[in-house]
């Protein structure tokens, strides 16, 4: 009986392991609050320190959450830049416009996709970034492939990772970007906290098949879903 018991509780204990393990569903809006806790060496100022957005550049986020880095972001592009977000939770977007509405912010557009089909045709975009997001995307390498196609050549991006359940270790962060065409340049930070600096490598798109046709006629925004607000 005391063996049976014993044998259930470590099958328990298994498969709670194995559902948190390979758990690749989208952060939970109901836990929003936790996400306006910036991250010990992980914080919105170190990002733009790293990925430096200038006056009028069209920059892009994956997974923006509920915007503590969008909303830090987005006013260093000006008025004539833009800050793309994606994300495939509505409410997340919906969060992050009212509060860059609040602020007088109206720079940044959203996009309900996923970051494993980005609306948007090639070489769009100066930069894109994503923090605490990789891990969670169900196909980290087609996410960097789609990140790669839609970046201008002389791109850059930044990837943020913290060691929690979904984290992305540096070394493995660097062999997927390798095999998406991108080269990793700096890195601050922890090992356990670090941001991550990449770029495209040169004439990579083709020869790794990172680039996909566009839409004949396309203007860049292949949407899946219409920005909230206008859909
Ligand atoms: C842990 S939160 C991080 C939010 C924000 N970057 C931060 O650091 O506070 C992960 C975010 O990625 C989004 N996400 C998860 N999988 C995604 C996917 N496949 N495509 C686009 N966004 C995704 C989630 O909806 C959520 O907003």
């Amino acid at each position: 009986m005391k063996r049976a018991l014993r044998r259930a509780a470590l099958a328990g204990a298994a498969a709670i392991a194995a559902s948190v393990l390979t758990d690749r569903a989208p952060y939970p809006y109901a836990q929003k609050w936790l996400l306006d806790v910036p991250l010990p060496l992980l914080t919105p100022h170190r990002l733009t320190e790293l990925l430096r957005p200038g006056d009028g550049e069209r920059m892009l986020e994956i997974g923006p959450g509920t915007g503590l880095q969008a909303l830090h972001v987005a006013p260093r592009l000006g008025p004539d830049g833009e800050l793309a977000v994606v994300d495939v939770q509505r409410q997340m977007l919906d969060h992050v416009t009212a509060r860059a509405a609040e602020r007088s912010i109206g720079n940044i557009t959203p996009y309900r996709a996923d970051a494993r089909e980005l609306p948007f045709a090639d070489g769009q975009f100066d930069a894109a970034y994503l923090v605490t997001v990789l891990g969670e995307i169900p196909d980290a390498p087609a996410a960097l492939r789609e990140l790669r196609r839609v970046l201008k050549p002389d791109g850059r991006l930044a990837v943020g990772e913290f060691a929690d359940r979904h984290y992305v270790p540096l070394t493995t962060l660097a062999r997927l970007a390798n095999d998406a065409g991108l080269h990793l340049r700096r890195r601050t930070g922890i090992p356990f906290a670090y941001y991550a600096l990449l770029a495209p490598c040169a004439g990579s798109a083709s020869a790794r098949g990172a680039s996909r046709p566009s839409a004949p006629g396309s203007s860049g925004r292949r949407e899946t879903d219409a920005p909230p607000g206008q859909g």
